[in-house]
């Protein structure tokens, strides 16, 4: 067995209820001035209102940014930071989905290393720690909670860009459960595809690992047992409880290997036409899954049963072709939308899509190799359904 090293520096604290320790957790931290980030639906959901209201309770300054969108942009964060700066904040609190938390994790790391994003874009670019980051996170997919890395897209160039760095970790991730089970369908649908994206990405990535193997295997199990009964009865707990804990667990994963071509072209398209970062992996996954598995037939015949949907009996070439239907199949059952049906989409754009690809900083990890023309060809695939 080859060397390998695992990091896992955030605290979690799981269950139904745990977000209701915030005040708490926060002086814990030794912190007074908080710096909330959020969006203006999780506001509108009213879930954050008595977070808040806790926390002013026990005499904690709350300064607020709620503007923030999804594919989150990096000016937003130069207003964020700017405001926490101004506020004199010691903590900053991200309660929503991958944009706000990602969003929150660059700010975090502004504020004490000044700058803008573009200067700490790459692997290990920060000089100084970060403000300590608390983590709420209220879907079941992006498991940005428990990872050093956040995506931001660069305003002017449409592009996605991700500062991948241990000091953004979060200090602490509360993932409670119920404050998924209001989600609307194809949110939960969208964002639990991701969470799926991430275990099988991580498990077939050139950086997986034993330990990430294991989270890999069991989210990919958790994920795919549970989204259907999670999208179509919001009310049932355990189906939300078994989906945040399969996003959290390849989370944890993927922030230890990597993830690989689906992001990689997932972030191309969400960079360019703003699509909803699962709804994109959606799209991409059978079709990438189809490419890698020359590469790793093994490990996608694995997938297969961990899926559920082929026995221990089963050749792996076999098993390998029941997991890329069952992800056709799921995207269609979930009905997430097609690829050529989004606004915008032009195949004109597919060059520029796949040179982005193509230089995405997770494009070596992909475990077949893979350039311009092959990431090209499978835009095509993907658009062609
Ligand atoms: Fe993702």
């Amino acid at each position: 067995m080859e060397q390998f090293g695992f990091y896992a520096p955030t605290r979690i604290e799981f269950g139904t209820g745990v977000s209701g320790r915030i005040a708490n957790e926060v002086s814990a931290l030794g912190a007074s001035r908080v710096l909330v980030i959020t969006d203006k639906g999780i506001l509108a959901s009213g879930m954050v209102e008595p977070l808040l209201r806790q926390m002013e309770q026990s005499h904690i300054t709350i300064t607020l940014f709620d503007a923030v969108k999804s594919n989150p942009r990096d000016i937003d964060c130069h207003k964020a930071a700017a405001l926490g700066l101004e506020a004199k904040v010691d903590l900053v609190l991200a309660i929503g989905g991958g944009s706000p938390i990602d969003t929150a994790k660059a700010v975090a790391a502004l504020i004490t290393n000044g700058g803008e994003v573009k200067d700490w874009v790459g692997e290990q670019k920060l000089h100084h720690p970060t403000l300590p980051l608390i983590c709420i996170p209220t879907t079941a997919g992006t498991g940005s909670e428990v990872t050093m890395f956040a995506v931001i897209t660069d305003a002017e160039q449409n592009l996605k860009t991700c500062i991948a760095d241990t000091l953004i970790a979060p200090a602490l991730a509360l993932v409670d459960p119920g404050l998924t089970m209001s989600l609307p369908p194809l949110l939960t649908a969208s964002t639990g595809i991701d969470a799926l994206t991430h275990a099988i990405e991580a498990y077939t990535c050139n950086l997986h690992n034993p330990v990430s193997d294991a989270l890999a295997l069991k989210a990919i199990s958790l994920i795919c047992q549970n989204i259907r009964q999670a999208v179509e009865q919001g009310e049932n707990l355990e189906a939300r409880s078994n989906m945040m804990l399969g996003s959290l667990l390849a989370g944890i994963a993927f922030g230890n290997a990597d993830v690989a071509g689906v992001h990689c072209m997932a972030e191309a398209i969400g960079g360019l036409y703003d699509i909803p970062h699962g709804i994109a992996n959606s799209i991409l996954l059978p079709f990438v899954m189809e490419y890698n598995i020359p590469a790793a037939l093994e490990r996608h015949a694995e997938i297969g049963r961990a899926m559920g949907v082929a026995p221990a009996s089963m050749p792996d070439h076999e098993a390998a072709a029941a997991a890329v239907e069952a992800v056709k199949k799921l995207s269609l059952d979930l009905e997430i939308p097609r690829f050529k049906d989004l606004p915008n989409v032009n195949p004109d754009d597919f060059n520029l899509l796949a040179a982005r690809a193509a230089a995405n900083i997770s494009a070596p990890s992909n475990c077949r190799p893979a350039g311009e023309k092959e990431y090209y060809e499978l835009f095509f695939k993907a658009y062609r359904g």
